[in-house]
């Protein structure tokens, strides 16, 4: 199974962001511990980061015909990017949404996804493990 990892603005940032929200680990650290156990459960992933939400969608149009799921943390793009809604739907593959921090519980504006409707499912909350819960539940959602 091919699963691309999408990760939004400011995720390339991680480890210098508010570490009390988002945790210390960089984004390189988080794809490090995910490999091994992608590669346990016969998964092959594509990360790609991008601060443009024109590349995020780029790249899920170009990843279409390989990819068979996709786990995205869109960042702030989560609450507001129509387009990448809509890239989500033409997709048409399982999407699990993945946030470090718990939504819910933070400002008001955070509560809203616009993504959410072309996703599968959502884990938030959990710092770099809410990566790994979402990839078993995309495997999940796929019947694997
Ligand atoms: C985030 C939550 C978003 O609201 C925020 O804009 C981010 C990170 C998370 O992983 O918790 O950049 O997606």
């Amino acid at each position: 199974m091919n699963v691309l990892v999408l990760n939004g603005p400011n995720l390339n940032w991680l480890g210098h962001r508010d570490p009390s929200i988002y945790g210390s680990k960089t984004l390189a650290e988080i794809e490090r511990d995910l490999e091994p156990v992608a590669s346990e459960l016969g998964v092959t992933l594509e990360w790609f980061q991008s601060n443009h939400e024109g590349a995020l969608i780029d790249r899920i149009q170009e990843r279409t015909d390989w990819a068979d799921g996709a786990l995205v943390n869109a960042g702030a793009l989560t609450h507001t990017s129509y387009a990448l809604a809509d890239a989500l739907r033409d997709f048409a593959k399982p999407v699990i949404e993945v946030h470090l921090s718990d939504l819910s519980r933070r400002e008001k504006w955070r509560r809203t996804s616009v993504l959410a409707p072309a996703c599968r499912g959502r884990i938030q909350g959990h710092g770099p493990d809410s990566y790994r819960l979402g990839l078993e539940a995309l495997l999940r959602e796929s019947g694997r």
